[in-house]
C-alpha cells in the first residue's frame, strides 16, 4: 500500500492532509522521516506519527467511565465533550452507544460500529441498563411495584416498560430499565414525587463498568464483551 493511502486510512485524513503531514516531516517509517506519499509499505514497516505507531484498525469498542460535567455529544455550549477523554486517532468515526446526562457518571460505550451500537440503543432490542440512584427523599413502599407496573411520564403516550428496583437503603436504589427515553430515570422518580440527586450507570446489557477504571479513564472491550451485545 502507498504511504499516503495508508495515512488516509489510519488517520481518517484526506489525501491532501496526508501530503501536508508528509511534507512537514511528521511521519517516520522505520525510524526515519519519510516525505514521499508514493513510498510503498510492506507489512513489517513501522509508521510513526506524534510518537505513536499508526495501524489500520478494525472496528473499535470502548468502555469509558464518564465523570460529571462531560456531555456525550460532539459539541456543547456549556460542558466539555466526553470525546476529550479519548486519546484515539481518527476519533471522528466514533460515536456513543447511548448517552448520559452531563451530571450522570458511569459507563458509556463508544464505537465506530453502527450496527453494534444500534443493538444497544434500538428500542426493539430492549437492552438492559442498570443505574445506581441516590434520591432526595426516602424510597416509598409502593416504588418496587410502581416500577414493575410501568410509570406514566409526562409527554409520553405509553407507560415505561416494567423495570426492576432493588432498594439498597433509604435513599439509594439500583434500577434496571429496558429502554432509554430522554432523562428517563430522573423523570420516573419525578413522576413518583421524588428527585434524583445522584445517578451512576453501572451496566449496559452484560457489560459492567470495570472497577479498575477511574472517572475519565477508558479501556477497550474484550471479545466476550463485544460479542455479548449480539446475544
Ligand atoms: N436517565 C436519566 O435521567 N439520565 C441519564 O443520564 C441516564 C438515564
Amino acid at each position: 500500500m502507498r504511504l499516503d493511502k495508508f495515512l488516509c486510512d489510519a488517520l481518517g485524513v484526506t489525501r491532501k492532509e496526508a501530503t501536508k503531514l508528509l511534507k512537514s516531516c511528521e511521519i517516520e517509517v522505520d525510524g526515519s522521516v519519510e516525505k514521499k506519499g508514493a513510498t510503498k509499505l510492506s507489512d513489517d514497516n513501522e509508521v510513526m506519527w506524534q510518537n505513536r505507531e499508526l495501524v489500520l484498525s478494525g472496528p473499535r469498542y470502548i468502555m469509558l467511565y464518564k465523570p460529571q460535567g462531560f456531555v456525550c455529544t460532539r459539541v456543547d455550549d456549556y460542558n466539555d465533550t466526553a470525546f476529550l477523554l479519548l486519546d484515539e486517532v481518527n476519533d471522528k468515526d466514533l460515536h456513543f452507544a447511548g448517552r448520559l446526562d452531563a451530571d450522570t457518571t458511569g459507563l458509556v460505550l463508544v464505537t465506530d460500529d453502527g450496527q453494534w451500537s444500534h443493538r444497544i440503543t434500538s428500542p426493539k432490542h430492549k437492552c438492559d441498563k442498570t443505574y445506581r440512584v441516590w434520591l432526595a427523599d426516602p424510597v416509598q413502599d409502593n416504588y418496587v411495584q410502581a416500577f414493575q407496573e410501568g410509570i406514566e411520564l409526562r409527554n409520553e403516550r405509553e407507560n415505561t416498560l416494567p423495570a426492576e428496583l432493588e432498594v439498597i437503603d433509604e435513599q439509594e436504589v439500583l434500577l434496571t430499565i429496558h429502554e432509554g427515553k430522554y432523562h428517563q430515570v430522573k423523570r420516573m422518580f419525578a413522576a413518583l414525587g421524588n428527585k434524583v440527586v445522584g445517578l451512576h450507570r453501572e451496566r449496559i446489557g452484560d457489560i459492567v463498568l470495570d472497577q479498575d477504571l477511574e472517572p475519565g479513564e477508558y479501556r477497550y472491550l474484550t471479545e466476550d464483551e463485544i460479542a455479548s451485545v449480539w446475544k
